[in-house]
């Protein structure tokens, strides 16, 4: 692998850290580090390979030179500066949902179509953090078995929205228990000691923008314009970590020691299945490890050929971070990007 300048805009949010660190495990090949924020940020520092670097206004400017530039700064940020830095001969991979359902844009989990970052000009969309979590188990499986239909519920964590999401489920969770009434400003009432069915907003036809992008995204990772998949998105007061409950309908009957074996070759999935030790994937398991976590494997009773799972993911690591990480692993090793390999 060659090396390259790397940007990262949004540095001092809760997945820009988990950025930086993973870029700093995996020993990611970086020439030059320009660490991006908001002008509230402007000249912090924050630690990075060794080195104490300065925090930068995120400007079209600071883009010059860079090879690739992760954005997780909100669509609104990567809408107006991606194309900046696209423009400049960088590789954006862009973790908003800014881009994702551009045509000209892939949208990309390497594990699972890698292929398609070939087709980028400039801008690579890494998924929504449940569709990413829910599609490292559907792929496998597809593969060994088409799938017909997709019906999923998820239990999302308050970091999804942000460290400060996190922050305001910590507060509400001290002022309960002091006795305080519970603010609610991130989320639309308290999370601590709750569970909302409302993730992002709502629009005309009873569903959420979150519901919608899984559904969208999976068609289009998967390769399958006409899937037809339904989500609930829920939120539930974890810090880190989204769980789903999936229910498959396939071509042909497919056992759950099947699925079993398909899904512990997947790499970067970890079946943990054995209900009778009561074995099965965790919330507060999965934080801080990069794999997807499968389990309650099963026969779905309500649908044809169907089984049903348990899948639990790090959202900010491979549902955000992990997966911005390993797509820019994938453009230098594809030489799409870096040491003048660039655009
Ligand atoms: P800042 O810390 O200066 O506000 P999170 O997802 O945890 O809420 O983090 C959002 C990230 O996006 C932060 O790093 C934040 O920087 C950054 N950000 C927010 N607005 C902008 C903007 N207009 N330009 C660049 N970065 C931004």
């Amino acid at each position: 692998m060659s090396g390259a300048n790397i940007a990262v805009v949004g540095a001092t949010g809760a997945v820009g850290r988990v950025v930086l660190s993973i870029l700093e495990e995996r020993g990611f090949p970086v020439e030059r580090a320009r660490l991006l924020a908001s002008s509230r940020s402007a000249g912090t520092k924050l630690p990075f390979m060794g080195d104490e670097v300065v925090v930068e206004e995120a400007t079209p400017d600071a883009f010059e030179g860079a090879d690739i530039v992760f954005f997780s700064a909100g669509g609104g940020t990567s809408k107006s500066l991606a194309p900046e830095a696209a423009k400049r001969g960088a590789v954006v991979v862009d973790k908003s949902s800014a881009w994702r359902m551009d045509p000209a844009v892939p949208l990309v989990i390497p594990e699972v179509n890698a292929g398609d970052i070939d087709e980028h000009s400039g801008i690579i969309s890494s998924p929504n953090c449940s569709t990413i979590v829910m599609l490292m188990a559907l792929a496998p499986l597809h593969r060994a078995n088409p799938i017909r239909r997709v019906i999923v519920d998820t239990y999302q964590s308050a970091s999804g929205a942000g460290a400060k999401g996190v922050d305001e489920l910590y507060r509400q969770t001290h002022a309960m228990l002091d006795d305080r009434a519970a603010e609610a400003s991130t989320f639309p009432y308290p999370l601590a000691f709750n569970v909302l069915p409302h993730v992002e907003e709502f629009t005309d036809d009873g569903y959420t923008t979150e519901e919608t992008k899984m559904e969208n995204e999976t068609r289009k990772i998967m390769h399958l314009p006409d899937l037809p998949v339904s989500a609930t998105c829920v939120r539930v007061p974890v810090p880190v970590s989204h769980s789903e409950a999936v229910h498959i309908e396939f071509e042909h009957v497919m056992s759950p020691e099947e699925a079993r074996d398909v899904l512990s070759e997947f790499p970067g999935v970890r079946v943990i299945d054995d209900v009778a030790a009561k074995g099965y994937p965790l919330a507060g398991f999965a934080a801080g490890k990069d794999d997807v976590f499968v389990g309650r494997i099963r026969t779905d009773r309500a649908l044809t050929n169907g089984l049903s799972l348990w899948t639990v993911g790090d959202n900010l690591r491979k549902g955000a971070a992990l997966n911005a990480v390993q797509i820019a692993e994938e453009l230098l090793e594809r030489r799409l990007a870096g040491n003048g390999n660039g655009r």
